[in-house]
This record gives structure tokens, C-alpha cells and sequence, in this order.
């Protein structure tokens, strides 16, 4: 059924038709010693995961709901940039088939400013090894405006919405894991260098004023772009430069 031109990604796929989330799946079938590179995808979620505690939306048959098992040979703390060469897999891929997405900091996938799809990185480390990490992906695909819930300050939005046609979920999926797979070779044989050019070009509202909120407090800076470990650069409140690693961001309209 998948049709995958990959070499290890997605050797092992397990589906299911309806699960809470696939990143629990993924964090049973880790801890179990499943490969790196193995998948886990659902056609339905009834507990999806998104990113802060907040609940993923997971209708059945119309997103892709898809986590990955990776094990790399990296230091913890550089774990976010896979996170953000994530996003650039994904965003590379709509590019590829005509849409001009951007990615807002740190991984949302937008089209006209709506969020289309979303990433969340978990890791298992033990000092300073990494046992394995999950990416979940998350992108909303043949949703009708109807078919996604009422939000009015984060708006949502679908492939289908964006482009008025509806899209091969499974072709989606092949996709982006051959397209994972070549960034991720690249990042492995050359570091974050290309991925945080490529991630800057999809960036949204780099060289803007941005207001970042974190746990203690919310200014208005100006986005100037990312750091090497994946880091927000931004400015502080003094107008000197500073690196945020955790915040929600959102701008005027
Ligand atoms: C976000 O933007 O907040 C991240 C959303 C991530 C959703 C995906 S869907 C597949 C995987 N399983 C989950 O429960 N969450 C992720």
C-alpha cells in the first residue's frame, strides 16, 4: 500500500485505523527497541498531541497523522534542529507541489498565514545520549473549512481549503519521507548549516516586529532570524540581541 522509495525510513510501518496518538505508539514501540526509522501512522487520533499541552485535532482520513522513530548519534541539546529541519521537509515538499508555505517559529507550516500543519519532537536522553526521539507530524490535508474546529485565535486550515482540490494522503506520505530522508542524510554528513539557510528562507517574519511570550513575561521584538542550536534570535526588551528556546509568538495583523 505505502509504495516508499526510501531506504531505511518507513522499513517498518505499523497503522492503525484509530488510535489516541501515534506518539504514544511510538514511545511504546522505542521503548520496546523498535528500529530507527520506524513508522507509526493512524487514520484517526482521539487524543492527538500538539505542542504545550494542547490538544491536535485528528479527523479520520483527512490529515496526515504520522510520528517517526528516530535514533541519532547527536547531543540532546541539538535535538532542535531536527524539529526544524522538520519543518523544512515538510515546507520543501508543498514548495514542491506549487504552494508557498512559511514556517513560523518554531515549526508551524503555514499557508496565507493559517496554520496547515504542525510538528511535536519528544526525546528519551540519559545524560548525554539520546536513546531515541519521536517527531510527530501532523498536517491537516482534505479538511472542508466545517471539518476543523472553531478556533478564532489560531487559525486552522487544510491543503484542500488552500488550494480547492483534494490531495493523495498516502502519495503526501511518500513525500515527506523521501524528502526526510535526503535532509536528514545531508544533516548528518554536513550539520544544520543548510537546514538553517533553507529554514530561514521559509521563514515567517524574519526582520519583523514579533511579540514573544514566555512562562514570565511578553515583549515585542524584532525576529532576526535562528541560531545555530535552533534558538530563536530575537531582541530583548533592551533592544540587545537574545535567544528564546521556548515561546509561543504572534504578530500584528
Ligand atoms: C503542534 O503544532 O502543536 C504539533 C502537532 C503535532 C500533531 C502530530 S499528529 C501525529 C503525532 N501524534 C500526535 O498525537 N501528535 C503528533
Amino acid at each position: 500500500k505505502w509504495g516508499l522509495d526510501t531506504e531505511w525510513l518507513g522499513n517498518t510501518i505499523i497503522h492503525k485505523e484509530q488510535t489516541t496518538s501515534t506518539q504514544h505508539i511510538a514511545h511504546q514501540a522505542a521503548q520496546n527497541g523498535a528500529a530507527h526509522g520506524t513508522i507509526i501512522v493512524a487514520d484517526e487520533q482521539t487524543q492527538g498531541k500538539g505542542r504545550l499541552q494542547r490538544p491536535w485535532h485528528s479527523a479520520k482520513n483527512l490529515g496526515i497523522w504520522l510520528s517517526i522513530i528516530i535514533r541519532p548519534s547527536i547531543l540532546p541539546y541539538l535535538a532542535p534542529q531536527l524539529t526544524l529541519m522538520t519543518a523544512t521537509v515538510l515546507a520543501d515538499v508543498l514548495h514542491n507541489k506549487g504552494i508557498e508555505p512559511k514556517i513560523k517559529w518554531p515549526n508551524d507550516i503555514l499557508i496565507n498565514q493559517s496554520k496547515v500543519a504542525g510538528i511535536l519532537t519528544e526525546m528519551q536522553a540519559e545524560q548525554d545520549q539520546i536513546q531515541y526521539i519521536v517527531i510527530g507530524i501532523g498536517m491537516n490535508v482534505n479538511h472542508k473549512q466545517h471539518d476543523l474546529p472553531e478556533d478564532v485565535n489560531r487559525k486552522a486550515t487544510s491543503l484542500t481549503i488552500e488550494t480547492n482540490k483534494s490531495w493523495d494522503i498516502n502519495k503526501l506520505i511518500q513525500d515527506i519521507l523521501k524528502q526526510f530522508e535526503d535532509t536528514y542524510a545531508d544533516y548528518i554528513d554536513n550539520g544544520f548549516i543548510d537546514i538553517k539557510k533553507n529554514w530561514e528562507n521559509y521563514g515567517f517574519r524574519i526582520g519583523k516586529p514579533i511579540y514573544i511570550s514566555t512562562l514570565k513575561e511578553k515583549w515585542a521584538g524584532k525576529f532576526l532570524g535562528i541560531a545555530e542550536d535552533g534558538a530563536l534570535l530575537t531582541t530583548d526588551k533592551n533592544g540587545d540581541t537574545c535567544k528564546i528556546y521556548s515561546a509561543d509568538i504572534d504578530w500584528l495583523v
